[in-house]
């Protein structure tokens, strides 16, 4: 038998309906804020990440999942920021009133060590915000991010946030970090090495060890802000103080992506081990001008699904049931399967969710397949209501037996009863 790869998951029936469940809360809260779905290519230009990414980000140098074609070398989207921006600009949508909010689902690819919570493929719901500079968007799209997990019971994920300025200020930053490495450029693997003249920033997110403790007193960002990002800042944390969201200025967070400015975020959940960051995002004002568009503030943040559903399973989330079976319809002989199976159709096409006996089962086997099934009523059909065409509906859960005429509207004795039901469910749950 071939198995799956490592790194990439299945999601098996009974589990579906839990991906399903969040990507719809997903959409409903995006909807709520005004953000409309895009869908884009799993794969891109190589080039594309290259410049958008950034060429000494560890995705680029170390994780992207590239095959060369004929004509050019492509690479499976190692997120989804750089592929929306290019749909943006190449369908034009800038061109339609700004701010543009769009929301995606997609699969993602990186190629990192694999453990809990870090795969090869993965799934995000990202969030990208065009043509927006104030900093109430960045409010916007942080508390967008708070209700989300909120709503998936992931209030105690913590929101960290800082500002990583702009080009201009991270001038002056960069000689203080170059400074501060220097000493110590031997001891740092050799990616960071030759990091330090490119993009030193980059070392501070390295995932070594022997980097990581190199860089602990390492010079902050924070510190060398010019007066306008600073501002940005100060009436960003403002305005969520204003909104009752609460946040942790984290001068640690420089996120693994070159595209960001000023204002970056990460969501972290404390109940799934070591790959703790359930969401992430920031402003980039400057991609779009990068990537040949006029230059447009931009700013978004994406959630890993796969963590996301790992922290809601820790903290005990309810999922309710996955949707089940309203009606099992046991046959015993051909010519009452053959009934059943007419039966079953004429019902699914008035909207039941309708199961009938498929596998040639005898009519223990039967019943015993339709509580496995949680079938909600069981109607059986034997010899005798074959001939008279009266039969019984039974309530799996209360055992009441409701009669109905199977010749005349078996739909309409079947909503009666399922109705009926409901309100005495509904009845005695505000009891
Ligand atoms: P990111 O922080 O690289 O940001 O990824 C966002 C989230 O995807 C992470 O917080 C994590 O939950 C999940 N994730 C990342 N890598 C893996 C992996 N290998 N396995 C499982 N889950 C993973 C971005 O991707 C940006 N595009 C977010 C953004 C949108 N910034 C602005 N707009």
């Amino acid at each position: 038998m071939i198995t799956r790869n490592k790194g990439a998951e299945d999601v098996m029936p009974g589990e579906s309906y839990i991906w399903q469940r969040v990507e719809q809360m997903a959409a409903d809260i995006a909807g709520l804020y005004g953000f409309r779905e895009i869908r884009f290519p799993t794969f891109e230009k190589t080039e594309l990440f290259v410049r958008s990414v950034g060429e000494t980000t560890d995705v680029v140098q170390k994780e992207m999942w590239t095959v060369k074609g004929r004509e050019s070398s492509y690479t499976l989207r190692p997120e989804g920021t750089a592929g929306c921006m290019r749909a943006v600009l190449q369908n034009g949508l800038l061109n339609e009133s700004l701010p543009q909010k769009l929301w995606y689902q997609i699969s993602a690819f990186r190629h990192e060590n694999v453990q809990k919570g870090r795969l090869w493929e993965f799934h995000q719901f990202g969030a990208e915000m065009v043509g927006a500079a104030a900093p109430s968007a960045d409010a916007e799209v942080i508390a967008f991010a708070r209700v989300l997990l909120d709503s998936l019971g992931l209030d105690d994920a913590k929101l960290h946030i800082n500002s990583i300025g702009c080009p201009e200020c991270r001038q002056a930053y960069y000689d203080k970090l170059r400074e501060y490495f220097e000493p110590n450029k031997d001891k740092l693997c050799a990616t960071c090495q030759s990091r330090l003249d490119k993009n030193p920033m980059r070392i501070l997110d390295c995932k070594s060890a022997e980097d990581k403790a190199i860089a602990k007193d390492a010079p902050m960002i924070t510190d060398y802000l010019c007066d306008e990002c600073r501002a940005h800042f100060d009436e960003l944390k403002a305005l969520l103080d204003g909104m009752g969201i609460a946040y942790e200025v984290d001068q640690k967070i420089v996120r693994g992506l070159d595209y960001y400015t000023r204002t970056v975020f990460e969501f972290i959940s404390d109940s799934i081990g070591a790959q703790s960051t359930i969401l992430g995002g920031g402003r980039y004002d400057k991609l779009l001008g990068q990537m040949g568009g006029p230059e447009t503030p931009a700013l978004g943040f994406a959630m890993g699904m796969e963590r996301v559903i790992l922290a809601m399973k820790a903290a005990g989330f309810d999922f309710g049931e996955p949707s089940t079976c309203d009606l099992y319809i046991a046959s015993m002989g051909d010519a009452e399967g053959h009934k059943a199976a007419i039966l079953a159709d004429a019902l699914r096409k008035d909207g039941f969710r309708v199961e009938t006996e498929l596998c040639g089962r005898g009519f223990k086997a039967q019943m015993k397949y339709a509580n496995k099934i949680r079938a909600k009523y069981l109607l059986v059909i034997g010899g005798s209501e074959l001939e008279t065409g009266k039969a019984n509906i039974k309530n799996m859960k209360t055992g009441e037996q409701i009669p109905v005429d199977l010749e005349k509207d078996l739909a309409q004795a079947f909503m009666d009863t399922y109705v009926a039901d409901r309100i005495d469910i509904e009845c005695g749950d505000a009891e």
